[in-house]
């Protein structure tokens, strides 16, 4: 089974016949998986309800895919191989035939604990093959999993199980991320108590820490699939049930649950992670993602699995015990694909070269970027000295709502240039259009990026909310995709991606909504106000920088700062925690109230000298004390 695309002149065809005939172009790809019923129709859309479905009435399950298919030519394959936080600790390999086993095994453990095809199911668990096989089991049974990220907090984890109303929670004692071991079962305490709808956890026993366990709703997994059979029949699941919702932030309110269904993602993820990073069997590809983000599910667990590659997990952090582990790991297991953030690279690359010389690199055919805009010092840092300057370096654009990747090189395949993510992958029609949806043709426009039509991976609904993924992504311009974007056709037609035109930043990769965290910091008690920027950090691409109101009375400056840091950090996590706090006196507003966020962007971004006419504020002067006491 190959849609591999070997020339430049195949990548020409192949596109522009899944531009005229997408629904040709997709068959013929979901042709070579397995349905138990074929579909009777290709795809049926509309972008204004917006309604879209692919391979309607074709009737799978995603793990026979994944796990059938590949048993008997590669059944001793490895399918993951697992490198633990400690290097000293031994490392895990599982072929296709054991992740099987495991697989069908857990998957009979999660039956007899109740869970049935439609039931949500949230994972929140440390990177450990248990976190794939947990996945991966829950597609086998239909159940809908939602993986949050362990380093959410315990309000952040209860969110999102009342928003789904999960029945049930997998995850471990404890986590372990380089020096720090890091209470997990604990947190799932706290957010339970906050939450009616779980009814059994399991937990998965990984630091041994000592762990409180609730009589009759909490179980150790290694008891749950105690005599559990290690094979069973997959539940037959339509093409378009849900496979998983996956929250994310956006510009307002809550994170929203974006929801994939199975037989478009499966062949989306699939076709992208072969295409994008030429995969051949016998290939190790490792992606270095946390499986709680789209990143993880999408190329280390299923685009790879679905292509019987094997793909690796590592559970620690890049500079444990060294800065010089994910080098150390890449010449360990000869890994050929090595995909990684832009906020890792340039973490490393301020350790200088030093950490990277003891290593050859040698076995490394694709490098990868993905998450954010990756500038052109880390792009050449990176395809100089890990590239070794003859790896194609792929800068993948896309989004939890894409499912998989939208617009990259095809590596070795089709022409790059450093910081340009630069041309669509099959089957993606990108415009960018004007303020008022004016589509630019053209070399040398900028604008906001849009999609023209569906491809099998678009999200098809925000869980329990359609009316909010009909506003936030189909009603900015009529009959298109928006994805929230900034972007730019060069003269030589490469596409650049400049980043976010809405209230969402981007930090370290992790996309948070400037509104929830503001939400998080008026939790404090003393804040009255509170406004949030994003501003140029060298590490993490952007900072949070927030300008918060506060009742002073009984308090220090500093009290207060560390006081809301920890309120964001038991509120959302500590990804979410302000980079810099600017006490203020006010806001400078519009005469209709709004927060002139303009300004206090270009503050934070030391940029104060030149912040247009501020003479229609309802309060200039305030603009003034936020410019002399701007935290640098
Ligand atoms: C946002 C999506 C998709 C995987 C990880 C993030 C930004 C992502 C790139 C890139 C420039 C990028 C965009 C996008 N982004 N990749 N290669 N170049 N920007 O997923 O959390 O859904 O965030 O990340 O701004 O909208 P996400």
């Amino acid at each position: 089974m190959s849609h591999k695309i070997q020339t430049l002149s195949g990548y020409i065809h192949e596109y522009q016949k899944s531009i005229l005939q997408p629904e040709e172009f997709w068959s013929r790809i979901a042709e070579s998986f397995h349905w138990q019923k074929r579909w009777d129709k290709v795809l049926e859309w509309d972008f204004e309800g917006p309604d879209v479905k692919w391979f309607l009435n074709g009737k799978l399950n995603i793990t026979e895919n994944i796990l059938e298919r590949h048993l008997f030519i590669m059944g001793d394959k490895p399918a993951i191989i697992w490198e633990p936080n400690d290097p000293k600790e031994k490392n895990i390999i599982l072929t296709y035939r054991e992740l099987y086993e495991k697989v069908c095994e857990f998957s009979n453990a999660m039956k007899a604990q109740g869970i049935k095809k439609g039931d949500r199911v949230i994972i929140y668990m440390p990177m450990v093959p248990e976190a794939a096989i947990a996945m991966l089991a829950c597609a086998r049974v239909g159940a809908v999993h939602s993986v949050v990220f362990a380093g959410f907090s315990a309000s952040s984890l209860a969110d999102r199980i009342n928003d789904c109303e999960a029945k049930m929670v997998l995850t471990s004692d404890g986590n372990f991320r380089g020096a720090k071991t890091i209470d997990v079962k604990g947190v799932v305490d706290e957010a339970l108590e906050k939450t009616r709808s779980v009814e059994k956890v399991i937990v998965l026993q990984r630091t041994k820490s000592e762990v409180s366990m609730k009589d009759g709703r909490d179980i150790w997994w290694h008891d749950a699939i105690k005599g559990q059979p290690k094979e069973n029949k997959a539940e037959v699941m339509d093409a378009e049930d849900m496979l998983f919702i996956l929250y994310t932030s956006g510009s307002t309110g809550k994170p929203k649950g974006v929801v994939h269904t199975i037989g478009g993602y499966m062949i989306y993820s699939y076709y992208t992670f072969v295409n994008v990073f030429q995969y051949s069997q016998g290939d190790v590809y490792w992606c270095t993602a946390d499986v709680g983000w789209i990143t993880g599910h999408s190329y280390i667990v299923y685009g790879p699995l679905l292509a019987g590659a094997t793909t690796l997990m590592f559970e620690g952090v890049p500079t444990h015990p060294h800065p010089g582990r994910f080098w150390e790991i890449v010449d360990k297991y000869k890994v050929n694909q090595f995909y990684t953030a832009p906020t890792a690279i340039r973490a490393l690359q301020a350790h200088g070269l030093e950490p990277v010389e003891p290593y050859s690199l040698d076995s490394l055919k694709v490098i990868g970027s993905v998450g954010e805009p990756i500038n052109e010092e880390a792009w050449h840092w990176y395809h100089d000295h890990i590239g070794k300057g003859k790896c194609p370096l792929v800068d993948t654009w896309w989004q939890t709502e894409t499912g998989g990747i939208m617009i990259s090189a095809l590596a070795g395949i089709t022409p790059n240039k450093p910081a340009h993510a630069s041309f669509p992958l099959p089957g993606i029609d990108p415009v960018i259009v004007d303020a008022e949806g004016n589509e630019l043709v053209g070399n040398n426009v900028e604008g906001n990026l849009c999609i023209k039509s569906p491809w099998p991976g678009i999200l098809r609904t925000t869980y329990g909310d359609h009316e909010r993924c009909r506003q936030t992504y189909f009603s900015t311009y009529k009959g298109m995709y928006f994805t929230g974007d900034g972007a730019k056709r060069d003269h030589d037609g490469y596409l650049r991606i400049l980043g976010r035109v809405d209230d969402v930043i981007n930090v370290s990769g992790h996309r948070m909504g400037t509104a929830e965290v503001e939400n998080a910091i008026n939790e404090h008690p003393k804040v009255v106000e509170s406004a949030v920027v994003g501003y140029p950090h060298e590490v993490k691409g952007q900072g949070i920088y927030a300008y918060v109101i506060c009742d002073m009375e009984g308090r220090t400056e500093q009290n207060l700062i560390n006081e809301i840091r920890e309120t964001v950090t038991k509120i959302i996590g500590p990804i979410a925690k302000p980079d810099k706090i600017q006490i203020v006196p006010g806001l400078p507003k519009t005469r209709s109230g709004k927060i002139m966020r303009r300004i206090l962007r270009k503050v934070a971004s030391g940029d104060a000298n030149n912040l247009g006419d501020t003479s229609t504020l309802l309060n200039p002067e305030v603009v003034e004390e936020i410019i002399k006491g701007a935290v640098k």
